[in-house]
């Protein structure tokens, strides 16, 4: 089984690269599931109703989201349609149930979930750790072959932490949240790691803002509207394999295109 995980979508431009690449590279890589992180996509914060349905339609399986999921209000009057997001279990609003998703693909049967850090995303999360355990208990009937996560953290040391504490249990740990993609990917105690997949969406900016906007608002301090950058865009993501044998991950590779 191969999946494609794509790093956080970032407004606009990120939603028209996925758009333009995501036959090509489900056709070159022979992906059998797609999943992205699209807690960024309607303008930087959160996710639409409508962005949500195109996303399905051009060939994301499943959407994870982040400390943004509900900064659309508005989809909170969709969360019972939108079966395929997948929103943080410790997100500190809990307005859905859609914490987790048992996927079954090529004979693999696997536990979707999102995960909030807490190291500097600390008002919307409640503690990692425990929030994860609880999940663990809470889904230990539907017998998963391993736990994929899509951990939404600020922090390197977290996301590597929360690998040594949870292996046992998942078979791939993919952060995202800081748009920026590490070089570490790796097959850590048989689970499929990465710091952070990255971001599509503007290249030239401030992860993924309009760079003059935020110079007005971070350094001058003025009261700007916040602005996505606009131009040619990076598409990040990751692709693991696992054996469908031995359900575990046996190879993990990065993909970053620059425009
Ligand atoms: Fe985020």
């Amino acid at each position: 089984m191969r999946i494609l995980f794509i790093g956080d979508i970032v407004g606009k431009s990120g939603r028209d690269i996925v758009s333009s690449l995501l036959y090509s590279l489900k056709k070159q890589y022979q992906v059998d599931l797609v999943i992205a992180n699209g807690e960024n996509s309607a303008h930087g914060k959160g996710i639409t109703h409508k962005i949500y349905r195109k996303f399905i339609e051009e060939g994301i399986d499943y959407i994870t989201m982040g400390n943004h999921t509900y900064s659309k209000g508005e989809i909170v009057d969709h969360l019972s349609e939108m079966d395929r997001l997948v929103v943080p279990y410790n997100h500190v609003k809990r307005t859905t149930d859609n914490f987790y998703k048992i996927v079954e693909c090529k004979g693999i049967r696997f536990c979707l979930t999102n995960i909030l850090g807490k190291v500097l995303i600390g008002e919307a999360s409640l503690d990692p750790f425990e929030s994860f355990q609880v999940v663990l208990n809470e889904t230990k009937d539907l017998h998963p072959d391993f736990y994929f996560v899509d951990l939404h953290a600020e922090t390197t040391a977290e996301k590597r932490l929360f690998l040594e504490y949870f292996h046992h249990y998942t078979g791939a740990v993919i952060g995202t949240h800081t748009h920026v993609q590490t070089a570490d990917e790796a097959i850590i105690h048989d689970c499929a790691f990465l710091t952070d997949a990255g971001m599509c969406g503007t290249y030239d900016s401030i992860i993924g803002r309009d760079i003059n906007e935020t110079i007005e608002c971070v350094i001058h301090q003025e009261c700007t509207s916040y602005t996505i950058a606009q131009g040619a865009a990076i598409f990040c993501g990751v692709i693991i394999d696992f054996d469908e044998e031995t359900k575990r991950p046996v190879h993990i590779e990065r993909i970053q295109i620059r425009p």
